[in-house]
């Protein structure tokens, strides 16, 4: 245990406080947007399997490496592990693993930001009683507009850009373990609303029976890829988010039982927003691939035809916000404390500066969606080029090195000493981090790559 120390930026004030930030930064657009519509391009219930084989055997391991190894560098990701690296004699260059989490970070801010700003789009949409009593067509048209319009896109980007950068300037205590207290609760509490009335839609066998019911034909190794990439991406893992918000832990908290906590909440959100939408899509005759759009399709059905629906469209995409925010914050936090620490930033300014490089940046996601939807490299246009980068391919190798640092190079007394678990859970620990994870990791590269 390391409570020698203390980042320079503070500390949670209790390991609840940390358990709901942490929670906080894993739940958000990739348990409520994404994970749904993932699953529905997949192919369903196969796809569900590997993703929680791929959270249990692969995220897990890595979430408790990566907190543990914040916890001991108390510094931002590039300078723990700089420091890390020193004191286990190994290979210095292992701080690029820092740098390329913070490219990761500031590629997935572009884009998520864009996406968070939908969700506030549609809190005016509820609100207005735009959903109210309309068909599958009408909620679809109302969804092409918002697409069709960059004016609106970024004004709403700008706004959460905002509303992340007002956070993160507030620092550990102020900002990033207030505003998670209440929203997470409530957010499950909606969730369940939701998925009571998914049951009674008419859809709901099906629903579960898509979600639930495995068939491996559907998945070849790009759903694979997808599947694991996504673990990484849903538990914030792989680009040095948890790693910075181990960093501020207090010394004494038990590291493997608060990742159980956090991995299990976010599959549980996961699994019910996947509950609550895809009864909607049966019952209403929608496609299930239909990509990114596909929450923004079908909750409003439901909104717009059950009593007080406009309250509850409203409530829901409030919490959406909130949860996008919560991760959000965790996403810019590795590069503002790099900004604070290495170049004697103020922390306002290190937000101004990382906030407006990934505003920018986001302004082109939003024209990916209209004006620019024909520039493609490889088949993809930004945003989906940007997704398949940092999902699939940086998040992934980001873990990959995660576990072969914590695996083989960290001294294992070092690791002993802070995960402080009894005999067989560290070697059960150390078994998923030395062999399963990296080798599973790689096997899917290599699947992917046609090698295998
Ligand atoms: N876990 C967040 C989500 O599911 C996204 C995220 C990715 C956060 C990477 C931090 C780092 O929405």
């Amino acid at each position: 245990m390391s409570d020698k120390t203390q980042s320079i930026h503070g500390a949670w004030s209790s390991r609840f406080a940390f358990i709901l930030a942490a929670t906080g930064s894993a739940v958000g657009l990739g348990n409520i947007w994404k994970f749904p519509y993932i699953t529905g391009q997949n192919g369903g219930g196969a796809f569900v399997m590997v993703y929680l084989f791929c959270v249990a055997a692969i995220g897990v391991p890595i979430m408790i490496a990566e907190i543990m190894l914040g916890r001991r560098g108390r510094q931002n990701p590039i300078n723990t592990m700089q420091s890390l690296a020193v004191e286990a004699g190994a290979d210095p260059r292992w701080q690029y693993m820092g740098w390329l989490g913070m490219v990761g970070g500031f590629l997935i801010l572009g884009y998520y930001s864009v996406i968070a700003g939908w969700s506030m789009a549609y809190i005016v949409k509820s609100f207005t009683g735009q959903f109210f009593s309309s068909d599958a067509g009408d909620i679809k048209a109302l969804f092409d507009d918002l697409m069709a319009s960059p004016i609106q896109q970024i004004f709403w980007h700008t706004v959460f850009m905002l509303a992340t950068m007002q956070v993160v300037m507030r620092g550990v205590q102020g900002g990033l373990e207030k505003s998670v207290r209440f929203l997470m609760p409530a957010l499950f509490f909606l969730l369940l609303i939701l998925v009571a009335y998914a049951m009674s839609s008419g859809g709901y066998e099906q629903g579960i029976e898509f979600l639930f019911n495995p068939d491996f034909s559907k998945i070849d190794a790009d759903a694979v890829l997808t599947a694991m990439g996504h673990a990484f991406f849903t538990l914030s893992l792989g680009m040095g988010a948890i790693m910075v918000y181990g960093s501020y832990l207090p010394g004494h908290v038990s590291i493997a039982k608060t990742t159980f906590y956090i991995a299990g909440a976010d599959t549980i959100v996961a699994l019910l927003a996947g509950i609550a939408i895809f009864p909607l899509v049966f019952a209403n005759h929608l496609e299930a691939a239909a990509g990114p759009g596909l929450i923004f399709q079908t909750l409003p059905l439901a909104f717009g035809h059950m009593g007080g629906g406009w309250l509850f469209g409203l409530l829901f995409f409030v919490l959406l916000f909130f949860a996008a925010l919560t991760s959000s914050i965790s996403i810019i936090e590795p590069a503002v404390a790099w900004l604070v620490e290495n170049k004697d930033l103020q922390r306002r300014e290190a937000c101004l500066w990382a906030g407006g490089a990934c505003w920018a940046l986001g302004v082109a996601v939003v024209f990916s969606f209209n004006i620019w939807s024909e520039h493609k490299w490889f088949d993809k246009n930004l945003f989906e080029l940007l997704d398949y980068l940092t999902a699939n391919l940086m998040l992934p190798l980001g873990g990959l090195a995660i576990a072969v640092f914590a695996g083989w190079k960290m001294k294992p007394a070092h690791a002993e000493q802070e995960l402080e678990l009894p005999p067989q859970g560290f070697q059960a620990w150390q078994f998923l981090i030395r062999y399963v994870a990296p080798t599973s990791v790689f096997l899917v590269f290599l699947h992917v790559l046609g090698v295998l």
